[in-house]
C-alpha cells in the first residue's frame, strides 16, 4: 500500500511574493503558429513556466511545466495527442484537464488514486494568432481556480471589414512590466528615440494638446485628427474623408490604437506581458484594409514597425542598466500623466479586489494634457 506524501520546498506554503504583476487576466503566451501537430511549446508568464500544445481536435491547452511528482518539466515528455507523459517516471496527464491518468510504477495492491492528482492547468484560448492563457491568482484560496465568471473577456483586436491584412511582431524588454508599459504610453520620447526622416525629428517638436477620458479599466485619448508631423498618417488621406484616431490604454497591459478614414481603417494593439519580474515582452499586432491590392505593403510595414520596436527595445536595454541601481524616479506633469494614471489604475484595481468593492476610477472626467513632442 502506498500513499502520496506532499513534499514541498520550504517556501511553498508562503503566499506567492508580490512582484507587482497582475493576476486574473489573460496574457498572450505564444504565437498560435508555434504549436503544431503533437509538438509542445514552452512559455513563461508571471514567473510561471508553461507547456503548451494542441489536442487531437486542434484545441490549444496550457499546463504548468512541472510534473506534480518531482517537478520535471513536462515539456521534456511526450505528447500523444491526448495525454502528456512525463519523461522521468512516465506519469501521464490528460492534456485538457491536467488530471493524472496513469502512474506506471503502481503495483496491483496500491491504493493510491492517480485520478486525484492534477498537473497545474490553465484556461487557454486563441485570438488574433496568439494563444492566450488566463493566469489565476495563486494566492486566492476562496474560489475554485477555474472560475469562468471571474475571467474577463478574452482580448480581441477590433477589425472593421471582412478582408484585411494582419501582421505580428514581438520583442523582449529586460525590465519590469511597469517600465515596459509606461514606456509604451510615453508621449515625450518620440523625437529622441524614434528620430527618422519619415517619422519625426527634434526640429519637428511642437506643442500638443490632447483630451483624455476615463474608460472602464483605463483611459482613452479622445478621438482626434492624428499628429500632422508624422508621414505615415498622411498616407491615410487617400480616402478624402477626415481621419480620426483613438488610443486606449486598458489594464492590465494593453494599448489599442485605431485610425479610421471613411471605409479605410488601421487597428493595432500592443501588449506588454510580464515574463519575470525583470523581463517582459511586447507583442504588437496590426491589421488594416488600406492599400489592399498593393504588393509589398506587409513587408514595408514590418520593416518600419520592427525598426520602431527595436528603438524602444534598445532604449529599455539601456534604461535597465540604470534601473539596476534602484535610483529615485520622478513622473512629471503633463508628459508623464498617463504613467501616473497607470499606477493609479493598478492600485485602484488591487484595492477593489482586496475589499471586494467596485473599482474606483482615478479620473473623474475628461482631462486635457499639454506637452511638447
Ligand atoms: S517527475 Fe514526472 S513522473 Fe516523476
Ligand atoms: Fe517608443
Amino acid at each position: 500500500m502506498s500513499e502520496a506524501v506532499r513534499v514541498a520546498p520550504p517556501s511553498a506554503f508562503l503566499p506567492v511574493a508580490d512582484t507587482g504583476m497582475l493576476w486574473d487576466f489573460w496574457y498572450p503566451a505564444v504565437p498560435s503558429a508555434e504549436i503544431r501537430g503533437r509538438g509542445l511549446a514552452t512559455a513563461m508568464l508571471l514567473e510561471v513556466p508553461l507547456v503548451l500544445g494542441r489536442d487531437g481536435q486542434g484545441r490549444a491547452f496550457a499546463m504548468r511545466d512541472n510534473c506534480p511528482h518531482r517537478g520535471m518539466p513536462l515539456s521534456h515528455g511526450r505528447f500523444d495527442g491526448k495525454t502528456v507523459e512525463c519523461s522521468y517516471h512516465g506519469w501521464r496527464f490528460d492534456a485538457c484537464t491536467g488530471q493524472c491518468v496513469e502512474i506506471p510504477s503502481l503495483s496491483k495492491g496500491d491504493r493510491l488514486k492517480a485520478e486525484r492528482i492534477f498537473a497545474g492547468h490553465y484556461p487557454c484560448a486563441e485570438r488574433d494568432g496568439y494563444v492566450w492563457v488566463f493566469m489565476p491568482d495563486p494566492n486566492r484560496r476562496d474560489t475554485p481556480r477555474h472560475d469562468a465568471e471571474r475571467e474577463p473577456a478574452i482580448p480581441e483586436l477590433p477589425v472593421f471589414s471582412e478582408t484585411y491584412r494582419i501582421t505580428r511582431l514581438s520583442c523582449m524588454l529586460p525590465c519590469h512590466v511597469d517600465h515596459g508599459i509606461i514606456g509604451l504610453m510615453d508621449p515625450a520620447h518620440g523625437p529622441f528615440v524614434h528620430q527618422a526622416w519619415w517619422w519625426r525629428s527634434r526640429r519637428s517638436i511642437h506643442e500638443k494638446e490632447k483630451q483624455f477620458e476615463p474608460i472602464p479599466g483605463g483611459f482613452r485619448m479622445s478621438a482626434h485628427a492624428p499628429s500632422s508631423n508624422s508621414a505615415p498618417y498622411k498616407l491615410l488621406r487617400v480616402s478624402g474623408q477626415p481621419i480620426v484616431t483613438t488610443i486606449d490604454f486598458v489594464l492590465p497591459n494593453m494599448r489599442l490604437e485605431q485610425i479610421r478614414s471613411g471605409h479605410l481603417w488601421f487597428s493595432s494593439r500592443a501588449t506588454v506581458t510580464p515574463v519575470r519580474r525583470d523581463l517582459c515582452r511586447i507583442d504588437f499586432v496590426a491589421a488594416w484594409n488600406l492599400f489592399s491590392g498593393v504588393p509589398l505593403v506587409v513587408p514595408i510595414f514590418r520593416f518600419f514597425a520592427k525598426r520602431f520596436l527595436r528603438q524602444d527595445q534598445q532604449t529599455m536595454i539601456e534604461q535597465a542598466e540604470g534601473l539596476k541601481h534602484n535610483p529615485n524616479l520622478m513622473l512629471i506633469d503633463d508628459a508623464d500623466r498617463p504613467a501616473k494614471w497607470y499606477f493609479q489604475l493598478k492600485a485602484a484595481l488591487l484595492e477593489s479586489r482586496r475589499t471586494g468593492t467596485a473599482m474606483k476610477h482615478p479620473m473623474d472626467g475628461p482631462v486635457t494634457l499639454r506637452w511638447r513632442s
